[in-house]
């Protein structure tokens, strides 16, 4: 990192430099990958997840398959698109031989001017046997001493693709060895009906973690080291305490407003409530996504939206708000489930300047 460059880093995967520790996750992950086990990671949207298995997997340099199933539309797609990524990964001359094997024979079309592969197997083939295949060749063709990472991210999107892919795929996925499966998943009831539920195929299939937000000691220090280029002209023990109570040390939030203060800091001559600024400096930018998104809820919805903003982390009684206490209940767990809101021992809203939008412009 350049000394100039805003050592903060929000919205994409970060690596590195970017990264508060996260010690005790990582040694799971690790001895995860070091045996024959899967693993399950959960979190709210925007925790670290993609961040966290990305750096554990560089490290062990093995090769990566990550795929997204929200990009995914069915059972053939899914084995059409794990087929690429294999392509991408391993040596055609290898996969060549092992794809003799398949049941139903794909068509692979190697375009070497736009340096893309394109494959596509017969109209009527047997998804189920497809998919098999392909899960095969990706056990055969994983080497035991440098074994295959799969990661399927939005992994609870499964019952979505096709109700019967998840009773599919955990067939097909025991079978394999030389596989080490990773299913992450930012919707944790669904999650935790695919993995813990007596019932769902999935029950006990791997090892579960739950991510949780950054201990505040750990983030406090990280946004002390990287303010401190400013601590001539600003209390940085101040700010990063400040932040902190804002954002409650949500790894993304906390990194967006600390890249904005840096970003503040850098240009302007010293002011006394810097964090504020930057916060009123993001809500004006914002204001107009927050109207939007703030007229599409129902106004049981906004009732609780406005109690939830106001009662952040004191005691929540939801009898005050004034709404049937089962209503209450079902729009915290609408809402918990489409992301507005974190459940982490009480519910909050996820995004602490869209608390705050709320405070100040509609309360
Ligand atoms: N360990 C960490 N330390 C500091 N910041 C982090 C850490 N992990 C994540 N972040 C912040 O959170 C952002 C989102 O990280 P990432 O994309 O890995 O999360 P995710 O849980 O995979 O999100 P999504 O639900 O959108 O897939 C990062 O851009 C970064 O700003
Ligand atoms: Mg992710």
């Amino acid at each position: 990192m350049k000394k100039q460059e805003n050592p903060f880093k929000f919205g994409t995967v970060v690596e590195g430099e970017y990264l508060t520790d996260r010690t005790n996750e990582l040694k799971v992950v690790k001895s995860i990958l070091n045996s024959e086990n899967h693993l399950v990671l959960i979190s709210p949207r925007r925790y670290g997840k993609t961040s966290l298995i990305l750096k554990v997997a560089k490290e062990t340099m093995r090769p990566l398959l990550f795929l997204n199933l929200e990009s995914v539309t069915d059972k053939k797609d899914l084995a059409l698109t794990l087929l690429k990524k294999l392509l991408a990964l391993y040596p055609f001359e290898k996969l060549k031989f092992l794809l003799k094997n398949f049941r139903f024979a794909p068509t692979i079309s190697m375009n070497a001017l736009m340096d893309s592969i394109d494959i596509s197997f017969v109209m009527k083939t047997n998804d189920d046997i497809v998919l098999d295949d392909v899960f095969t060749l990706m056990s055969k063709i994983s080497n035991k001493d440098n074994r295959l990472i799969v990661v399927f991210d939005e992994f609870q999107q499964v019952d979505e693709i096709d109700k019967n892919l998840s009773k599919l795929l955990r067939s097909i996925m025991q079978m394999q060895q030389n596989i080490n499966f990773i299913m992450l998943g930012s919707q944790e009831s669904m999650m935790r009906t695919i993995f813990e539920k007596k019932k769902s195929p999935f029950y006990h299939f791997a090892e579960l973690l739950s991510l949780k937000k950054i201990p505040r000691e750990d983030f406090y220090t990280y946004l002390y080291e990287r303010l401190s280029v400013f601590s001539d002209n600003y209390d940085i023990s101040d700010t990063a305490t400040k932040i902190l109570d804002f954002t409650d040390c949500h790894p993304y939030y906390t990194q967006k407003l600390a890249f904005n203060i840096w970003e503040i800091m850098k240009d302007s001559t010293p002011n006394e409530d810097i964090v504020q600024t930057a916060i009123s400096y993001s809500n004006d930018i914002h204001d107009m996504d927050y109207e939007r998104l703030w007229s599409s809820f129902k106004n049981t919805d906004k009732k609780v939206l406005k109690y939830l903003s106001l009662n952040r982390k004191s005691e929540q009684n939801f009898s005050t708000i004034g709404i049937p206490i089962s209503t209450t209940f079902s729009s915290l767990k609408r809402m918990a489930q489409s992301g507005i809101l974190i459940k982490e021992g009480h519910y909050e809203i996820d995004d602490p300047f869209f608390a705050m939008w709320i405070k100040t412009r509609i309360i």
